[in-house]
């Protein structure tokens, strides 16, 4: 028998040990019963040693960045919900405020990390960049609270979703304080010795990166009920969802890191295809990925009707039966498990996953490509080159 999350209606999203642990068996279960590693394509590349470069300075500058993150913070906004809730997506507390230690519950950073190697690359002092950097993952961290209520997703980072254990009303509000906490960036940055219109430009990059995201949230919400979608379209919506925000960090860290426009402009454009490769991947990992090790459930996406790009590939090139079959499936309002499994075999006659793949491949290869004309020292060439295999290798 095949155990599945259900989706769950609002009224039973309150949180306590029974429910908890239902949750967990379940999706353990899932995992048993689901576990399939990808073959294809992609051999895993080691973790460039970037991330843990930076990552005492990120989690400081997020520590800072609100209140009650921070090891000083007193009783009062420690044992404030809101802020337990905000711990708890954040991978620093469990859902009775108990503090972790567990790097599963958190995220990668790479925005962040992004934001730091790019000033670091280009001589730049980048403890400077710090409050740019948290701001943006602060920001990111927001869009996943929101995106899981938008997905219907109940596990996210090895645990269940925010808005699963607390419901949709608050988890509406986590997504808005994570929000919200990133608006100090640009005084924290002069702070730090950035000049103001430096700052100023930082807060406006990333004002836009975050409509752009949400207009890329947008986007794919609604090309759910559409069967229409082609690359182009595809290309658009992630680059917006995805790849603004890790423009973002390329882009504030290059614009802190140095005076030079064009040097700014080449990074900016690094992190659009950097993005577009990563969404690319997201998408593979959330069709073939091992749940066990993303930490997401996997198929949710063929679930939701997602036009995530091996379907849209697989829409453009399938035909025959198989084409009819793939439109049915996802011309229903709610896909069965058959149809799942039908769109699974079209994908796999197609060569969705190694066409995606490729398609990952040629996007870092093209932001490999932009670094190139910069010129960064050569350690982060080498180092960014290898941030590429890793993400479109990347198993999480
Ligand atoms: C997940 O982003 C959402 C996408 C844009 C694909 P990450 O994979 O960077 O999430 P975390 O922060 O590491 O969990
Ligand atoms: C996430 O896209 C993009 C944003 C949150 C802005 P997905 O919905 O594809 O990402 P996951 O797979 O849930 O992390
Ligand atoms: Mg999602
Ligand atoms: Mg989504």
């Amino acid at each position: 028998m095949t155990a599945r999350i259900p989706f769950v209606s609002i009224s039973e999203h309150r949180i306590t040990r029974y429910s908890r642990s239902i949750l967990i068996n379940a999706i353990k279960l899932e995992r048993t019963a689901k576990a399939q590693p990808i073959e294809q394509g992609a051999s895993p590349a080691p973790v460039p040693p970037m991330f843990s470069r930076y990552q005492a300075h990120i989690i400081s500058g997020l520590k800072s960045a609100v209140p009650c993150f921070s090891p000083s913070a007193n009783g009062d906004d420690s044992s404030n919900e809101l802020y337990r809730m905000m711990a708890y997506h954040m991978g620093w507390m469990d859902a009775s405020g108990q503090v972790m230690e567990s790097s599963a519950t958190q995220g990668k950073a790479l925005r962040p990390t992004l934001c730091m190697f790019a000033c670091d690359s280009l001589g730049g002092d980048c403890s400077r960049a710090v409050p740019a950097a948290s701001a943006l993952e602060l920001i990111h961290n927001f869009s996943l609270v929101h995106d899981d209520i938008q997905d219907g997703d109940v596990e996210r980072r090895h645990q269940p979703t925010v808005w699963y254990l607390w419901g949709e009303p608050m988890a509406l509000t986590v997504g808005n304080a994570l929000r919200a906490a990133a608006d100090a960036s640009p005084l924290r940055l002069t702070e730090q010795g950035v000049p103001t219109t430096k700052a100023l430009r930082a807060s406006q990059i990333l004002t836009e990166g975050c409509l752009s995201m949400i207009q890329g949230q947008c986007m794919d919400l609604s090309f759910e009920g559409r069967l229409d979608i082609g690359p182009a379209d595809y290309l658009d919506m992630v680059s917006k969802k995805t790849g603004a925000l890790i423009r973002c960090g390329t882009e504030m860290g290059a614009l802190i890191g140095c005076n030079d426009t064009a040097s700014t402009v080449l990074y900016a454009s690094a992190g659009a295809h950097l993005g577009i490769a990563f969404q690319v991947r997201d998408d593979v990992l959330g069709i073939w990925g091992d749940s066990e090790v993303t930490g997401k459930a996997s198929g949710n996406d063929i679930r939701r009707r997602k036009k995530s790009f091996p379907i849209v590939y697989a829409m453009e090139t399938a035909s025959g039966a198989a084409r009819q079959r793939l439109l049915e499936a996802y011309g229903k309002d709610t896909p069965e498990e058959e149809d799942v499994e039908d769109v699974l075999t079209v994908l796999d006659d197609v060569g969705a996953e190694s066409y995606a793949h490729q398609m990952a491949v040629d996007q870092g290869e093209l932001a490999s490509g932009e670094l190139r004309k910069i010129p960064v020292e050569p350690w982060a060439q080498a180092e960014f080159d290898d941030l590429v295999q890793f993400l479109t290798a990347r198993q999480h």
